[in-house]
């Protein structure tokens, strides 16, 4: 039984609202002494004409209150207090039964969804800030789809812009074939730093880009060849490092797709009126706005990211008919995101209303802020795998014997890097410290692990449960507690979905791993008072291993069973 649609029901038969409109209505008390779901009487009070702490203790009276262990009147609120044991019955069973599904709903059914993340630039090092924004897009997509919607996963690749013209010429000058065979990034990078610096000294050489870039636009063969070389390699070492974080795509269409859709956009512009000329360059004005202008294209005919982004956005509409369109990317855009939309509302498109901007901050060691032009940047492959041989010294300190070593190492490790990105609302910086992403006893994703490997540890001791379950065994306050938090599973997703915030699921998982440690040290077992009472507690075990499982995952963080 569903105890938030059962306190809704027992609502609707005294009053005149929509059960879905009481559901909306109804809260978690802050405090269990306010019992486990609060009615406010607010909204009532407009249509009845009387005091909402009047209408609280009239609706109390009258209210059927079978299932319920009391309800009370608190001024406004009506406070609905559930019967524990048959709540804590429920959610177990309920848990039990739907396994990997439970905390799913079908709730978006029909709906489709563009989640854009993570969009890489190519010739470019994969650094420890990109999984900022991987991470997210990857968490959102996987709460989503869970809750039914449609979604369509998208990298926005940048491989497009006047950069590939001075890549071209820097490879035709300095690039080392061995090099660039062995490690590609690296070179590519280098020669691009190599090419600023010259073109410090010699600033023809970025006439010299901006000529190859104009080659690569018409389609000229050669440095077409070149571009789709870059690209490849590129491809293949991010591969590599979305392998290690079992990231996946639906469609890598980044800006280099829409370079031939950008005319038509720039038409539609132009025929609404909305396109000026400004030194030379078209753009769109957004004055009105409190915005500098959107730059269409340049005065030297050339388009930029915000065109490519306009022609995105319309193809994303037309191919996969939005309902929504998320663009999980740093804050540094928020203001191209806001000319980009703007400028398609003033198009005509009104399901620019629809384009998101999900923002996130920025990934320090210390204080030092991390940049490409320099080349001093922390590589994320680098940074998954010293986690990974951290958490393999921590293993061989704690725990020699333990099988498969190795991938244990790995799934802590990557783990515990995703679990510190998420854990914070993401427009907050994150300050990376190793001592406090590792530790098994902090708020962190070793410890969840941790919690659950104990579980399934509990779980295998015991063997298959099939005596007597006495759920009324589990009458005290840390088990309720624990099953009132692994109810709250639905709807600290949705809580997440709503404000595309994916760190309410990872504190929720800290809250559950939490309440099942406070269980765990508190009640004993494997030797508790009888059989029955062992079979409560263990089936409560197996039903928390089931939501740090299912939860863990919709953050992208795989389970281990030993630990
Ligand atoms: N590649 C860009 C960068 O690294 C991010 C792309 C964001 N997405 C977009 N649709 N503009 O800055």
């Amino acid at each position: 039984m569903d105890y938030k649609k059962l306190v809704a029901v027992r609502i609707q038969e005294n009053v005149d609202l929509e059960l879905d409109v009481i559901e909306r209505l109804i809260e978690i008390p802050p405090k269990s002494e306010m019992g486990d779901y609060a009615f406010p009487c607010f909204q009532l009070s407009k249509t009845l004409r009387k005091a909402p702490n009047m209408i609280a203790q009239e609706l109390k009276e009258k209210i059927n209150n079978e299932g319920f262990e009391k309800i009370e009147s608190l001024g406004p609120y009506l406070n609905f207090f559930v019967d524990k044991v048959d709540f804590t019955k429920n959610s177990i069973e309920k848990i039990l039964t739907e396994r990997d599904r439970y905390g799913s709903s079908d709730l978006g059914h029909g709906k489709n969804i563009c989640v854009e993340y993570s969009s890489v630039n190519i010739a470019k090092p994969f650094h420890v800030g990109h999984l900022f924004g991987t991470a997210i897009g990857r968490a959102l997509y996987e709460m989503l789809n869970s809750q039914g919607y449609n979604c369509v996963r998208i990298n926005h690749l940048g491989d497009w812009g006047t950069q590939f013209g001075k890549l071209i010429s820097a490879y035709k000058r300095w690039c080392n074939e061995e090099a660039l065979e062995k490690e590609p990034i690296s070179e590519l990078l280098r020669i691009y730093v190599k090419f600023h610096d010259e073109a410090e000294k010699d600033p023809s050489l970025n006439d010299e880009g901006r000529m190859y870039f104009k080659k690569l636009e018409d389609g000229c063969e050669e440095e077409v060849k070149l571009w789709q070389k870059f690209k490849d390699l590129s491809l293949k070492e991010f591969e590599r490092v979305y392998d290690m974080l079992g990231i996946e795509f639906d469609s890598y269409a980044g800006e280099s797709f829409y370079s031939d859709k950008m005319d038509a956009v720039i038409d539609e512009i132009d025929k609404k009126g909305i396109l000026v000329e400004s030194n030379g360059a078209k753009v769109v004005m957004l004055d009105e706005y409190n915005m500098p202008p959107c730059i269409i294209k340049k005065a030297d005919g050339a388009t930029i990211y915000a065109t490519r982004d306009l022609a995105a956005a319309i193809y994303r509409k037309k191919t996969y008919n939005f309902d929504k369109s998320i663009y999980v990317v740093g804050a540094g855009q928020s203001l191209h995101f806001n000319q980009v939309f703007t400028t398609l509302k003033l198009m005509g498109n009104d399901w620019a209303e629809d384009c998101n901007h999900v923002a996130y901050g920025l990934v320090r060691f210390a204080d030092k802020k991390l940049s490409t032009r320099k080349g001093d940047v922390v590589l994320l492959e680098d940074l998954l795998n010293e986690s990974i041989e951290k958490t393999l010294q921590v293993i061989n300190e704690k725990n020699p014997d333990l099988d498969n070593k190795e991938d244990v190492a790995k799934k802590v490790g990557i783990g515990a890097v995703i679990f510190a990105y998420l854990k914070n609302s993401r427009e907050k910086d994150i300050v990376f410290d190793w001592s406090e992403i590792l530790s098994f006893d902090g708020e962190t994703g070793p410890y969840v692990q941790y919690s659950y490997a104990r579980g399934k540890s509990i779980l295998r001791r015991a063997g298959e449960v099939n005596g007597e379950v006495d759920y009324s065994k589990l009458n005290s306050s840390e088990e309720f507690e624990l099953a009132k938090s692994l109810e709250g599973f639905n709807k600290a997703i949705l809580n997440s979905i709503d404000r595309l915030e994916p760190f309410i699921v990872t504190r929720y998982l800290i809250e559950v791993a939490k309440g099942f440690n406070k269980f765990y040290n508190a009640h004993s077992i494997m030797n508790a008072e009888d059989e029955a009472t062992k079979n409560a507690r263990l089936k409560l075990v197996e039903a928390t291993c089931q939501v740090l499982k299912n939860g863990l995952g919709l953050i992208g963080i795989q389970v281990v069973e030993k630990m």
